[in-house]
């Protein structure tokens, strides 16, 4: 079982040893936040704690499993919100104590880059998860270039020095008007735009070649859409969408290959809310067609947060005989290792 409250969003999942999702249910805060144009963290560990029970009450009964057949829990413990954390953890230690359960403390990352050799009824992953690999994971909160040997050593090869890449589009997107969080809502706006309409700056981080930089292409951004507004308007605004997209990509697309090329691996993963972007799936799609280079990325329902990534992280620790005890704190910054 994975319990997943690292953020805004709630999930709870089940997932065998064949890793297969059986149930994943992930509650999403958005109308919670949306009134505020970002997250606020009070709110967002009040809501966990008003539906993690009930989401864990629903997996249970949709696959009609019993907690005898449940082998251990895994929960998300670090990083993110402390108070967002807590529900989460205090949670799987009450369940692993009542139950006489194994449970296991997470780091949210690792989750991400299991996510990746997730399957459910209607998608089968490669299981090259034994193997070494390079993991992209760009998310909301993160920005990261992992070389990871057997899902069990993770080597940070470049990460943002500043902003996430999601955060970034965030950004632009609620300054285009599009709500928060807009990712989703830019990716759709942009399919119309030309992407070479406008041009950003694309910052290097000066004596660290692999290290990427979003913030003062947050900051480019806008300013071009408050000049837009202030002078002739925005009369296309998908332009301004494909163009924005089309940078961040082209950061995230160099590093990558930079990590490619340094580590010799020629197996990725790239996971994170981010990887849901039509513009990345595309340039990810046509590097793999062009170098050879086995690419995976997992379906949409497994990039963003979610509890199923969770487990089969945690299961594979409490298989290698790893268990958290009840001493398990949470952290709210921490690197993976
Ligand atoms: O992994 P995730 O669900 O949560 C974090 O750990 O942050 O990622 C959420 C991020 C948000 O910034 C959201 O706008 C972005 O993923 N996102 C997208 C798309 N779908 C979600 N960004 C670009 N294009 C998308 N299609
Ligand atoms: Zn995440």
């Amino acid at each position: 079982m994975g319990l997943e409250t690292s953020c805004d969003d709630t999930s709870v999942a089940l997932v065998n040893d064949q890793r297969e999702v059986l149930a994943c249910e992930v509650l999403n805060q958005d109308s919670v936040h949306h009134a505020f144009g970002g997250i606020v963290p009070e709110m967002a560990s009040r809501s966990h704690t008003e539906k993690l029970l009930p989401a864990l009450e629903s997996i249970m009964s949709s696959t009609g499993k019993s907690w005898a057949d449940v082998y251990g829990i895994a929960v998300t413990n670090r990083p993110g919100l402390m108070g967002s954390l807590i529900v989460g953890v205090t949670t799987a230690k009450a369940l692993s104590l009542f139950l006489n359960k194994k449970y296991i403390g997470v780091h949210h990352i690792e989750g991400h880059i299991a996510s990746g050799f997730l399957q459910d009824s209607s998608y089968r992953s490669p299981g090259f998860f034994k193997e070494s690999f390079v993991a992209l994971v760009v998310s909301g909160g993160h920005t990261q270039i992992y070389e990871v040997r057997g899902m069990a050593h993770f080597q940070l090869l470049s990460e943002s020095i500043d902003d996430a890449a999601g955060e970034v589009i965030d950004k632009f997107a609620k300054t285009l008007g599009l709500g928060f969080p807009g990712g989703a809502a830019l990716d759709r706006l942009g399919q119309s735009g030309d992407p070479n309409s406008y041009v950003f700056p694309t910052p290097k981080v000066r004596g660290r070649d692999m290290d990427m930089s979003f913030s003062g292409l947050k900051t480019a951004g806008l300013r071009k859409i408050e000049s837009l507004q202030s002078g002739e308007g925005i009369s296309d605004p998908s332009h301004l969408a494909a163009s924005f997209q089309s940078t961040v990509c082209d950061i995230l697309m160099d590093r990558l290959q930079k990590a490619v090329v340094k580590t010799g691996l020629r197996k990725v993963v790239v996971a994170g809310g981010v990887s849901a972007n039509s513009v990345l799936r595309e340039r990810l799609a046509h590097w793999r067609n062009s170098s050879g280079i086995e690419v995976l990325v997992p379906p949409l329902r497994f990039c963003t947060d979610n509890a199923a990534m969770i487990a089969l992280a945690g299961l594979w620790r409490l298989s290698r005989g790893e268990t958290s005890d009840l001493n398990l704190t949470v952290q709210s910054r921490a690197g993976l290792q």
